[in-house]
């Protein structure tokens, strides 16, 4: 059973005159297989820094804290080994990248996740199988990487990356902007068919509005760069309809 484990995480981020700045402050979690866990929280208050973190960008630094993957140290890992090691890392804002297809880029993606190049004709049989099961149509295979994806065409490429890769544990920041209700059933679809085996899926959201469609098994409330409450999806209903307020005042006078 595969585990993510984070464990009184501390990150700082940025160099600029004004110094380092903390913005995660003792973030504890821990994701197993086939449970689906939301973080929620107020904008501002890390939880993409989070993700960026455990995606292992340059900007975020960890100062304190461990993040481990079956007992393995994420922290030491490369990027690409992080992702051969079964994290999916789901950025808020995907690269355009001109004259690349989507479906190089998902065959680079698995070349670097399984170590070796899959076969032509077995990827792209295995390919269809996917985009077949997820409802997508043939032809978007052959798109430019990410230019002018609708924000329902770029939530497809994220599920069907997770279908491809596989993953033991994803990470998906939904963040707010861009969600209109088809990107929000596609999300919700793929979370629920990988929520039901055995990916474990954390996924960060702003708004309680996803949350109608997929049913977490638990809810982390986010504020001030920790975690400050948690519970079932009873949690989420309450968010809904009381708002993060309380929260905030919460994670400030911590
Ligand atoms: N690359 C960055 N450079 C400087 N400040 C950042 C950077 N990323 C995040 N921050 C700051 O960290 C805080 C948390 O941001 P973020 O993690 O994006 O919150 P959320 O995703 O919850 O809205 C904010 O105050 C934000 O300005
Ligand atoms: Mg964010």
């Amino acid at each position: 059973m595969a585990t993510l484990e984070i464990r009184d995480l501390h990150v700082s981020v940025g160099d600029g005159s004004d110094g380092a700045k903390e913005i995660l402050r003792g973030v504890d979690l821990t994701v197993k297989a086939g449970e689906t866990h939301a973080i929620m929280g107020p904008n501002g208050s890390g939880k993409s820094t989070l993700a960026y973190a455990v995606a292992g960008h340059p900007k975020y630094e960890v100062t304190s804290g461990s993040v481990t993957l079956d007992g393995e140290d994420v922290l030491a890992m490369s990027v690409d080994e992080r992702a051969r090691a079964g994290l999916f890392l789901a950025m808020q804002y995907p690269v355009e990248v001109p004259g690349v297809s989507v479906s190089n880029f998902l065959r680079s993606a698995v070349t670097a996740v399984r170590g070796e190049a899959p076969k032509l004709r077995e990827f792209s049989k295995e390919m269809k199988a996917a985009m077949d099961a997820l409802s997508i149509d043939p032809a978007f295979a052959q798109r430019s990487l990410n230019e002018g994806f609708s924000g329902g065409e770029k939530k497809r490429h994220e599920i069907l990356q997770l279908e491809m890769l596989k993953p033991k544990v994803a990470v998906l920041d939904e963040t707010d902007s861009g969600l209109d209700v088809d990107a929000l059933k596609v999300v919700s679809e793929g979370v629920n068919r990988f929520a039901s085996g055995d990916t474990g899926v954390l996924l960060i959201t702003h708004y309680t509005r996803i949350l109608r469609y997929v049913k977490p098994d638990f809810v982390h409330v986010f504020a001030g760069g920790r975690v400050v409450a948690e519970g079932g999806p009873e949690l989420a209903d309450e968010l809904e309809n009381e708002g993060y307020e309380k929260y905030v005042k919460a994670g400030a006078s911590l």
